[in-house]
């Protein structure tokens, strides 16, 4: 099963703001929604509720340290720890994990990814949560398409 990390990120690092993701750009929500479709997903409990419900046709997988929170639809799930995530979707016979969000989750598990899918943002804006930095010596860019608002470039990684 492989591990990606998938995430929009400008020059200076900044995914999110209060909350949210501060742009909007259209075709980057098509290039992270054609990404992922079909596959799980985990994500922290701020960007689960940030998002406000369900990615459809995605197994969505709630990182949360309350252990009480449960849920009755088949396509959401709640767990305490990563490997407890990593359990989930071997069992569930998913070739394919996408961590996607937000900043305490990339940085406690990007050493755990194969492969960074990364939209980079042009210019710099105001956040409040930041990617952690994507090391070189780490990660090497193996495809890199660029898009009218932004560039997505795929990393590869060479050692861990
Ligand atoms: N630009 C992008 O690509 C992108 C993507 C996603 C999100 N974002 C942005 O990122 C921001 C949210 O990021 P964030 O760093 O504030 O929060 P987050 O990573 O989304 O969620 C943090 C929460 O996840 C749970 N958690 C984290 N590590 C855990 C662990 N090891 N074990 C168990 N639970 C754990 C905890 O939930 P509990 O508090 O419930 O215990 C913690 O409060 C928002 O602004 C969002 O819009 C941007």
């Amino acid at each position: 099963m492989n591990i990606t990390i998938i995430a929009s990120i400008d020059n200076a690092n900044v995914i999110g703001l209060n909350n949210s993701i501060p742009w909007k750009i259209r075709e980057d929500i098509a290039h992270f929604k054609k990404t992922t479709i079909g596959h799980s997903v985990l994500m922290g409990r701020k960007t689960y509720d940030s998002i406000g419900g369900m990615l459809k046709d995605r197994l969505n997988i709630v990182l949360t340290r309350d252990t009480n929170k449960t849920s009755d639809d088949q396509n959401l799930l709640y767990v305490n720890s990563f490997d407890d995530a990593l359990d989930i979707v071997k069992a569930k016979y998913f070739s394919e994990l996408f961590i996607i969000g937000g900043g305490e989750v990339f940085k406690q598990f990007i050493d755990k990814a194969d492969k960074l899918i990364i939209s980079h943002i042009a210019g710099e804006h105001e956040g409040d949560v930041f990617f952690p930095a994507i090391d070189e010596n780490k990660w090497l860019s193996t495809e890199i398409i660029s898009k009218k608002d932004f560039v997505i470039t795929t990393y590869r990684r060479t050692s861990q």
